[in-house]
């Protein structure tokens, strides 16, 4: 059943609401949107938990970019069923992308689930909360808005010294492939104001670094102000002292940004720039907008601008039709413009999208996960090589945490984005660090570390 229309009362009786638990999956947006929801739900006299176990209310908030974001869903819904044996008025719901994307039909599936609720709706979530309970019955509520932006909700997801804040939601590019045009709807950017004061917040709470997350950040605009307007004003009105942000898009990258990226210390050097294919037929067919030649020259572009930048893409391989001619271009282009990172993809066929509509995903899986496999080791090289030249140099490295190895080792990141780790004097603990900014000397290195010696202060 689709509801259309809900009012948003506040409900008197806040004594047995019950207590939340909220399950992330999928990119940053979604980390966001979970505290959105956390945030709002809150307001509304409900408590967050931290097992499902203890709870009245489940939420998992799903992805649906790639194929496998579906079925960890389904069997973690299945998985649950327990719980809903045991507590027959435990209330659970499936929202973010897959919701939107599936919407009813997700009921279809004989799973243990009563609300499904997409990325523009969660202000409803009260109500269709207060809904189930009273009538019993099944709930969707999938309206994608032109202007929903959350904008004074300010959810605070924090971990550690860094936290994550959305600029805009939504994606007008329609790639072939992506479904996120459809399940996140239209490009909206929040109020710049909005956002400057949410990081004004941030830092108040301790946080020393943001990372700026919108579909695509190069067509931030508010009242015709652009991204680098936001950045500048982010840089003089607040204190954070590191600003990253993801993702923009190669075909309309603002050149005016690279200076700003260049002069500003707290305008972190590092830049995910999805390639998402090297050959220009591809790229066409996935309608991205720029030519392999192109994206070599921008890549240059970024590299001879900003002294020391990192740049981190995605790849997919075996797009319908790709050739082994064709996969050969995208191993040039990594060859060519030696990325510090990537995440790499097999190409999954997604409900809703054109590439489905137009094409049939005729690149065996045999295929798809030998490019992958060249890729991938490809790209480890290059990581390795890359990182083998920072040999020697000295970086400013703010720390986060201890390192995965041992509590007498710190982690924390250059400003180009490389993870790195050092150890420290007998003495000392991460309290004494944690948030700083240190320098630190490379000694050696892995494909996906820096090791150093920290310097003294
Ligand atoms: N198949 C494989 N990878 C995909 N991505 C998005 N849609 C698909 C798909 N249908 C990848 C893109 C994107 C990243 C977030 O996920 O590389 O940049
Ligand atoms: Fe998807 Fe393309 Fe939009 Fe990125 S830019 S979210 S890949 S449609």
């Amino acid at each position: 059943m689709e509801i259309s229309e809900i009012s948003t009362t506040k409900p008197t009786n806040t004594s047995d609401l019950g207590k939340v638990y909220i399950e992330t999956y999928g990119c940053q947006m979604n980390e966001y949107d979970s505290g959105l929801i956390a945030s709002l739900l809150k307001k509304a006299d409900y408590e967050t938990t931290e097992t499902p176990e203890s709870s009245d209310i489940i939420f998992l908030n799903t992805c649906a970019v790639r194929e496998n974001a579906h079925s960890k869903i389904y069997s973690r819904l299945q998985s649950l069923g327990y719980l809903k044996k045991k507590n027959p008025n435990l209330v659970i719901g499936v929202l973010g992308c897959m919701a939107q994307n599936l919407g009813d039909d997700l009921f279809h599936e004989e799973l243990p689930l009563d609300l499904v609720v997409g990325p523009d709706n969660y202000r409803s979530l009260p109500d269709l909360i207060k809904e189930i309970r009273n009538t019993k019955q099944k709930l969707s509520l999938t309206r994608l808005s032109k202007i929903e932006t959350y904008d004074e909700i300010e959810p605070q997801v924090i971990d550690g010294i860094s936290a994550f804040v959305t600029i805009m939601r939504g994606c007008n590019n329609f790639c072939t492939f992506c479904v996120v045009p459809y399940t996140r709807g239209r490009e909206r950017s929040r109020n710049y104001k909005s956002i400057v004061d949410e990081i004004k917040n941030l830092t108040d709470l301790g946080v020393k670094q943001i990372t700026l997350l919108g579909q695509n950040v190069n067509s931030y605009s508010d009242e015709k102000k652009d991204f680098t307007f936001l950045i500048e004003n982010i840089l003089k009105n607040t204190t954070i002292e590191r600003i990253r942000f993801t993702s923009p898009h190669p075909k309309d990258f603002p050149d005016h940004l690279l200076d700003l990226m260049d002069k500003e210390e707290r305008f972190c050097s590092s830049i995910h720039l999805p390639l998402q294919a090297g050959n220009t037929d591809i790229l066409t067919k996935m309608k991205r907008d720029y030519s392999k030649e192109e994206f070599i020259d921008l890549a240059g572009k970024i590299r001879s601008k900003v002294k020391g930048i990192g740049i981190t893409t995605d790849i997919i391989v075996g797009f319908p039709t790709e050739t082994e001619d064709q996969f050969l271009d995208t191993l040039d282009v990594v060859q060519k413009v030696k990325f510090d990172m990537a995440f790499m993809f097999k190409y999954s066929e997604r409900e809703g999208t054109v590439a489905k509509r137009i094409y049939a995903d005729d690149v065996t899986e045999d295929i798809k996960s030998d490019r992958l496999t060249r890729l991938v080791n490809m790209q480890t090289a290059i990581s390795h090589e890359n990182n083998q030249e920072k040999i020697g140099q000295i970086y400013s490295i703010l720390v986060e945490n201890t390192s995965k190895k041992s509590k007498r080792e710190l982690s924390g990141r250059t400003q180009c984005g490389r993870m790195t780790v050092f150890p420290i004097p007998e003495d000392k603990t991460l309290d004494d660090y944690k948030g700083k900014t240190v320098k630190v000397q490379i000694k050696s290195s892995t494909s996906a570390t820096l090791k150093g010696e920290l310097l003294s202060e």
